[in-house]
């Protein structure tokens, strides 16, 4: 084994896989395994499984799964190389240098880099903020808006200069490659030549991913002028659609309680924090995506959002029903006074007042239908508009159970029979034809599964008792197989075997890389053994005589016209059946 596959196994040694999985993941422990909701796909009952014994996660969901590598790789969207230096770190194991491709390493390097100079910058504009004179105003702003030492210090807030070179000159004389820079979006190629800071006499926020690097940043006016906010833009590093603002920070107090609030500005998260409430995260100046939702439902049990009262927010508000209700989070919204932001509101109200207001957060859906009553107008035209703007909502839960409760809910409070509603539904689904695909996909695909018994109980011996595989391999039962990729997977271990080498499950899950096959192993390795140790014998037996049917009908029908031969086999044959 060479020195950085050693490494790879002493990190796996040293980390409790559930452990680290519960970082981001709510687990609940199930037998020997964990399981929750998959923060990979969709879904609202957990299929979501952690095995510690086997050091191994798998989704019978979506059918992701592996080790940690493979947990951080998808998780922190990051290559292999980078979750082995990340996991490396975490676990104090020293990696070896190793060879990557030219084109893994330059990724690795540039996103290392500009990880880097965020950090660096962030710095920069730090310290500008917390101890130069340059820096007084912005103090003093900060000071007027209540954001005090806490979180100036725990947030990194910063301060960018004006003048239109101060970091470009900083980042110069720290030998940082500028092309570097520009990809950072911290600086911006002049149209002649040279650079020019982006970030110019603004509070700096630097915007953290979740593990704690400095991924971006947002940079406010100290005044009225526009535009109230800059951010960085799209780099390899920071995705507005994926990151929130203040998670990094928050993760372990939206655990504890269950609960995070999604506000829409940074200068929320800071007030809120300032007056002692912890579960707060800001988007980035953009809509609530379903990746923001995946990864809130690690955490929470519940989201509450605060839209702004006007039109916009609400309008969003509504946008996110169907994302919570599909990533099954369940969700609130908190109604603000007119003219209120979370900022405005706890500096006015204090933190009792705010807290009593978020008690009284109402589920989306009430929101939502509220809101349509509210503006539908009177009469047969009214529930006709309710009818138009609710059956798209309706149509796009995914739960069944859910769709029918909502309903429910409409026909009470439209006075709309539920009959009505219904077919409404079915006609709009016969309409959109995506929803239709999708199903019979579905339903093609449940199809296909059933088939393959031997598949599955020769899979299930040899996880659970892997010494079983001299028997399967020698007796042959490997022509037993019906499903390809089964069969792909024990050519593979027949390979191995063949070979003398190790043909442990785990041994051959390492080495093995066709991805459904990695997948059907994954499974059967967490799935519960049908035999218990007394039966496994028989069960061998059962096998064995089954190839062993098949091979003497083969030869029955190539010993066509011997007939004493064929006698002979005939008689073999009736014994073995009794
Ligand atoms: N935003 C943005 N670009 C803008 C305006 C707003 O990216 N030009 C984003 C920022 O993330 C901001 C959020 O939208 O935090 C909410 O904007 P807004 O409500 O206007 O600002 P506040 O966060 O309330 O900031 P402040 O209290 O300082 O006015
Ligand atoms: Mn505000």
């Amino acid at each position: 084994m060479d020195a950085y596959q050693s490494a790879k196994e002493e990190i796996k040694r040293s980390a409790n896989i559930a452990e680290l999985i519960g970082q981001y993941v709510q687990l609940k422990k199930a037998g020997q395994n964990y399981l929750g909701l998959c923060p990979f796909h969709s879904e609202k009952a957990p299929s979501f499984t952690v095995s510690p014994s086997k050091q191994m996660f798998h989704c019978f969901g979506c059918k992701k799964g592996g080790d940690i590598f493979g947990f951080w790789m998808e998780y922190h969207k990051v290559p292999f190389s980078q979750a082995m230096m990340d996991l490396a770190e975490k676990y104090h194991v020293t990696l070896p240098q190793r060879k990557l491709t030219p084109s893994q390493r330059k990724k690795m390097e540039l996103r290392e880099s500009l990880s880097d100079i965020n950090s660096m910058a962030a710095d920069y504009y730090h310290h500008i903020l917390a101890a130069t004179e340059e820096g007084r105003q912005a103090r003093e702003y900060l000071d007027k808006r209540s954001l005090g030492r806490e979180v100036v210090e725990e947030f990194l807030l910063g301060y960018a200069p004006s003048g239109w070179d101060n970091l470009t000159r900083f980042l110069r004389g720290k030998k940082i490659d500028m092309e570097k820079a520009v990809q950072a979006g911290l600086i911006i190629t002049k149209k002649g030549s040279g650079y020019y800071d982006r970030f110019r006499d603004r509070i700096i926020f630097p915007i953290h991913n979740i593990r704690g690097e400095v991924a971006g940043f947002g940079g406010r006016v100290l005044d009225e002028s526009l535009p109230k906010y800059l951010n960085s833009p799209e780099t390899p590093i920071f995705h507005k659609g994926e990151l929130l603002y203040g998670l990094h920070s928050a993760y372990q107090a939206i655990r504890e309680s269950g609960r995070v609030l999604i506000v829409e500005g940074y200068t929320d998260v800071l007030a809120l924090r300032m007056h002692g409430f912890k579960e707060a995260v800001a988007t980035l100046g953009t809509a609530l995506t379903k990746e923001h939702i995946r990864r809130l439902k690690g955490y929470a049990r519940e989201a509450v959002v605060v839209f702004d009262a006007d039109t916009a927010g609400k309008g969003a508000a509504i946008k996110s029903l169907p994302l919570f209700q599909n990533e099954g989070l369940s969700s609130k919204v908190m109604v603000l006074p007119e003219g209120d932001d979370p900022d405005s509101f706890i500096n006015r109200k204090g933190l009792d007042g705010f807290l009593n207001c978020l008690a009284e957060s109402v589920p989306i859906f009430e929101f939502y239908l509220d809101l349509k009553l509210s503006g539908a107008g009177e009469g047969i035209e009214g529930q006709i508009n309710i009818l138009e703007e609710m059956i798209p909502v309706l149509s796009d839960l995914h739960s069944e159970s859910h769709r029918l409760l909502y309903v429910r809910r409409l026909s009470e409070r439209g006075g709309i029979a539920e009959s009505v509603i219904l077919s409404e539904l079915r006609n709009h689904r016969i309409s959109d034809p995506g929803q239709d695909q999708e199903r019979n996909l579905r339903k093609k695909l449940s199809g296909t599964r059933a088939k393959g018994l031997d598949d599955l109980h020769m899979l299930n011996l040899f996880v659970h008792f892997p010494h079983t595989i001299g028997r399967l391999m020698d007796g042959d039962c490997r022509l037993l197989l019906s499903d390809p990729t089964v069969m792909e997977l024990f050519e593979f271990i027949h390979e191995i075997y063949k070979k003398g080498e190790k043909t442990t499950p785990d041994a051959i899950l390492e080495r093995l890389e066709g991805e459904a096959a990695r997948e059907r192993l994954r499974e059967a390795m967490l799935s519960p053994p049908i035999y218990p140790d007394e039966a496994v014998e028989q069960a061998l037996k059962e096998l064995e005589n089954k190839v062993n049917k098949i091979k003497l009908s083969e030869s029955l029908i190539k010993t066509q016209g011997n007939l004493e031969e064929k006698n002979r086999i005939l008689m073999l044959k009736r014994d073995m059946q009794g």
